[in-house]
């Protein structure tokens, strides 16, 4: 049913359609591609653990944080604080900062999931580790061919950011998250029959604290905000669209569960793979895209094909409602911000994202060498949004709730003007004061190594 809209402001439209949508953003590419490779790099089953402490005691706290400020001023993150704190407008800031260096190679394995989607119903499927890893490098390696996915793929963000909220993204999450689900499961069942997945399975969940190391919990840190979308702004410019009449602490309830129920159930598919396979767990990005077309290889030539064509569709769209949400935090600061038009905004905000993610492409081929920190542009891009911005944007969005925002504002906001009841809210409070902030601030001290 239609509700009537507060202002003119595009809404969404119902209730279902706004945790799809938050959720759409929060499960993309950080849960079946970053989360499985990062687990098997960073040692398993202590990153894991350390991940999910992360996502219980930060993730909630945060994210009702965002959805809170959002939805109080009905405007996008750079305006939100403008409205509320003069002097946190540079939070907004960093977090579209954030957003378009995240945007800036995002789209480039968007480019090679829509590849992947061919690949695996005409290319070469086999379970051999060299000829799946050989076949992958060849793509992202190349000059032309991932760049040309990787507008394919920019395409269709552009399509569904153009039509704005209620039809582009409430619409295309709708239909998307539930496909995902259902095909994750289907996945789950056959990496666990394979052998040895008993193995995989306690790597991933055994932890062996001597792993964790700064580095280990920095990633993990970094890898919490990025899966549930936090630390930029991009849940406060989505609550910025969302009814005075929802729910927030059961919205931020329930979209970091099913966020990281998708993280492990991706995980629980392809490290045992990896593992039953003798694939190498360190493998790094390439992780799925070599050990999942060899999971598929096992089901016979028929089956694996539409398998793998309907498994990298899926990952094609679960990155897809996440860079959405992405592109939006860019295009509605552009908006409220600067007045432009939509459509200009899209367009131009594209190009130049198109442009940096060229560079990031080529940064796996020709330009491998290229490096600054022992990174490639790639690698830079990615650590400097995930494991600095948004770790920083975290800590001043729970400051300025914890200690710069009227209580009271707060307290009526999120319980809807005394209609719903938050029985936590002080404990909520607590965390966003001391908790959060300084359990960030620790592990990013540690992870740059100054303690
Ligand atoms: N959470 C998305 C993923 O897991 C990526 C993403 C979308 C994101 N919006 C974001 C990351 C905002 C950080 C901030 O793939």
């Amino acid at each position: 049913m239609q509700e009537p809209k507060v202002s003119q402001r595009d809404q969404f439209v119902s209730k279902i359609g706004f945790i799809l949508a938050a959720a759409g953003s929060a499960v993309g590419l950080g849960n079946i591609w970053r989360f499985p490779y990062l687990a098997g790099k960073n040692g398993g089953g202590a990153f894991v653990l350390f991940y999910l402490s992360c996502v219980i005691v930060l993730g909630f706290g945060l994210m009702l944080a965002e959805f809170i400020i959002g939805r109080h001023t009905q405007l996008s993150s750079v305006d939100a604080f403008k409205k509320l704190d003069k002097r946190f407008t540079f939070v907004g800031g960093m977090g579209v900062l954030a957003a378009f260096i995240i945007m800036g190679y995002y789209p480039v394995v968007g480019g090679w999931s829509v590849a992947y989607i061919f690949k695996t119903l005409f290319g070469e499927l086999s379970t051999d580790a060299a000829v799946m890893g050989g076949a992958f490098e060849s793509l992202i390696e190349g000059m032309f061919s991932p760049i040309f996915w990787t507008a394919i793929y920019m395409i269709a963000n552009i399509v569904i950011v153009v039509k704005g909220i209620s039809t582009g993204i409430e619409r295309a999450s709708k239909v998307m998250l539930p496909t995902l689900f259902g095909l994750l499961i289907i996945l789950v069942i056959r990496s666990l029959t394979l052998p040895n997945a008993a193995e995989g399975l306690r790597y991933l969940f055994v932890p062996d604290f001597s792993k964790l190391t700064g580095d280990v919990m920095m990633a993990a840190l970094g890898q919490a905000f990025f899966s549930l979308s936090l630390g930029m702004g991009c849940m406060i410019t989505y609550a910025s669209y969302l009814s005075k009449k929802e729910n927030l602490v059961e919205n931020a309830t329930i979209v970091p569960i099913l966020d990281t129920l998708v993280a492990l159930l991706a995980g629980v598919v392809i490290i045992p793979a990896t593992v039953s396979f003798g694939f190498d767990l360190d493998s790094g990005p390439g992780l799925v895209f070599v050990t999942v077309p060899a999971i598929f290889a096992t089901m016979g030539p028929i089956i694996g094909r539409i398998f793998g064509f309907i498994f990298f569709f899926m990952i094609a769209i679960a990155a897809l409602t996440s860079s959405l949400s992405l592109l939006e935090v860019v295009v509605s600061y552009l908006i409220d911000n600067r007045g432009w038009d939509r459509k200009k905004a899209v367009t131009i905000t594209s190009i130049i994202l198109f442009i940096i993610c060229i560079a990031s492409s080529l940064s796996m081929g020709i330009w491998k060498d290229k490096k600054l920190m022992d990174m490639n542009i790639f690698d830079l891009l990615d650590w400097f949004a995930n494991n600095v911005l948004l770790p920083l944007g975290g800590i001043f969005i729970t400051l300025f709730v914890g200690w710069f925002w009227d209580k009271d504002k707060v307290k009526a906001e999120v319980t809807n003007d005394g209609s719903i009841k938050f029985t936590l809210f002080n404990v909520w409070i607590f965390l966003c004061r001391f908790i959060i902030p300084i359990i960030i601030l620790l592990v990013l001290l540690r992870g740059i190594g100054l303690i």
